[in-house]
C-alpha cells in the first residue's frame, strides 16, 4: 500500500517545482532526428508547448500541417518557421475544434493536400471555465478536448492506416485520474456537462484512445497518450478568483515550455516507441490507466454516445 494515494500526489504535486530541463534518459537519439520523409498533422502548434514541438519537428525535417483557428497567427507561424530555413516545410489549415464542421472541412482539405499522413498529434486544448456552449450547443472543454480530435482522428484515420506505420499522439493530463465520467448526465444533457469538464473530457479521450489502439492492433497505426507534466503555458488563462492565485503559484513550479514540447516531440519520432501503442506516458514515463479503463462496458458505452453524437458530421 502506497504512503501516499494517486490522487493525493497529483495534487500535491501541482505545488512541487517541476524537471527544469528534458529528462536526458529519453533524449531522441540523432538517428531518429531525420523526419524529412514524415508529414505530421497537427493541432494547437500555434501557441504553448505545441508551438515549440511544431518548430523541433520543422527543425528534424518534417512536412508539417498546423492546424489553428487563428488564420494570421498561423501565417506568422509558417513565416517564422520558413526564415529558420532547414530542412523542414510547414503549412498552416484553419481548423476551429469548437466548430465540428470546421474540423470535418479542415480533414477534407488535408485529404485532398497530402496523399500521405504519418503522424497525427491531438494536442490543442482548452480549460474552459465559460459556461457558454459553442455554436454546436457543446460544453467548450468536451468540443475542444475530445469531440473534434476524436471527429478529426476518425476522419483521417483511412488516410493514417493506409501511410502505415503511422501514429496517433493525443494530450490528456494527470488530473483526468481525479475524475469520472457521467455517462447518464453525458446522455441527458446536450451539451455534456459544462462545468467543470476539463478533466473528464480528457478521461474520455484517453478512453477512446485505449479502444483505438486496441482497434488498430496490427495495422501498424500506434496511438499512445502524452501527459506532458505541469508546464508553463497559456492553458490556465481563463482561470479566476482563487483559482487564479492558485495558477500563480503553479507557473512558477511549473517546468519550462520545453520540457512539454520535448515529451511530444518524443512520441512522435523515438524509434523506441514504433510497437508501442495504447500506453499513457505521463511526464517521461508510462503510467498505468486510470481504474475506469478496465470496465470495458463503460468504454463501448462511450464510443456507442460519441458515434451518435458524432454522426452528423461522419
Ligand atoms: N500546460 C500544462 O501544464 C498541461 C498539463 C496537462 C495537459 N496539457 C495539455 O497539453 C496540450 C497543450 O496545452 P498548452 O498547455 O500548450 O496550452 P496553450 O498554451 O493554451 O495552447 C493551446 C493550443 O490549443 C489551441 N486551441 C485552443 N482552442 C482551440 C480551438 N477552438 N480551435 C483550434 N485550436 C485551439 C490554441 O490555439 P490559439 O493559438 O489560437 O490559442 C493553442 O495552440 C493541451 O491539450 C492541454 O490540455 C497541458
Amino acid at each position: 500500500m502506497p504512503l501516499v494515494s494517486e490522487k493525493t500526489r497529483i495534487v500535491l504535486k501541482l505545488f512541487t517545482p517541476q524537471r527544469r530541463k528534458p529528462d536526458p534518459r529519453h533524449a531522441i537519439p540523432e538517428t531518429d532526428k531525420d523526419l524529412s520523409d514524415k508529414t505530421i498533422v497537427f493541432t494547437g502548434g500555434t501557441d504553448g508547448m505545441g508551438r515549440l514541438a511544431v518548430g523541433m519537428l520543422y527543425d528534424m525535417g518534417a512536412h508539417v500541417v498546423i492546424l489553428g483557428r487563428n488564420a494570421r497567427k498561423g501565417a506568422e507561424l509558417v513565416g517564422e518557421l520558413e526564415k529558420r530555413g532547414g530542412r523542414g516545410s510547414a503549412s498552416f489549415q484553419l481548423c476551429d475544434l469548437t466548430s465540428m464542421q470546421s474540423v470535418k472541412d479542415c480533414a477534407g482539405r488535408i485529404l485532398v493536400a497530402h496523399p500521405k499522413i504519418d503522424v497525427l498529434v491531438n494536442c490543442a486544448g482548452v480549460n474552459a471555465m465559460s459556461e457558454t456552449p459553442t455554436g454546436d450547443g457543446f460544453a467548450m472543454n468536451w468540443s475542444v478536448n475530445f469531440l473534434a480530435p476524436v471527429l478529426l482522428t476518425r476522419l483521417l484515420l483511412d488516410r493514417l492506416r493506409a501511410s502505415a506505420p503511422a501514429r496517433i499522439v493525443n494530450l490528456t493530463t494527470d488530473t483526468a485520474y481525479l475524475d469520472k465520467i457521467d455517462l447518464d448526465s453525458m446522455e441527458m444533457s446536450a451539451d455534456l456537462g459544462l462545468q467543470d469538464s476539463y478533466a473528464a473530457s480528457k478521461l474520455a479521450l484517453e478512453m477512446i484512445s485505449v479502444d483505438l489502439a486496441e482497434n488498430l492492433a496490427g495495422s501498424g497505426v500506434t496511438v499512445n497518450l502524452q501527459h506532458p507534466g505541469y508546464i508553463r503555458s497559456n492553458l490556465l488563462r481563463n482561470l479566476r478568483g482563487a483559482e487564479r492565485v492558485m495558477q500563480g503559484v503553479m507557473r512558477v513550479m511549473a517546468s519550462p515550455t520545453e520540457v512539454g514540447a520535448d515529451r511530444i516531440v518524443r512520441l512522435v519520432a523515438s524509434s523506441k516507441l514504433n510497437d508501442v501503442s495504447g500506453v499513457l506516458f505521463a511526464e517521461d514515463d508510462r503510467k498505468p490507466h486510470h481504474p475506469e479503463m478496465g470496465d470495458v462496458a463503460k468504454r463501448e458505452r462511450l464510443a456507442a454516445i460519441t458515434d451518435k453524437i458524432l454522426s452528423p458530421w461522419m
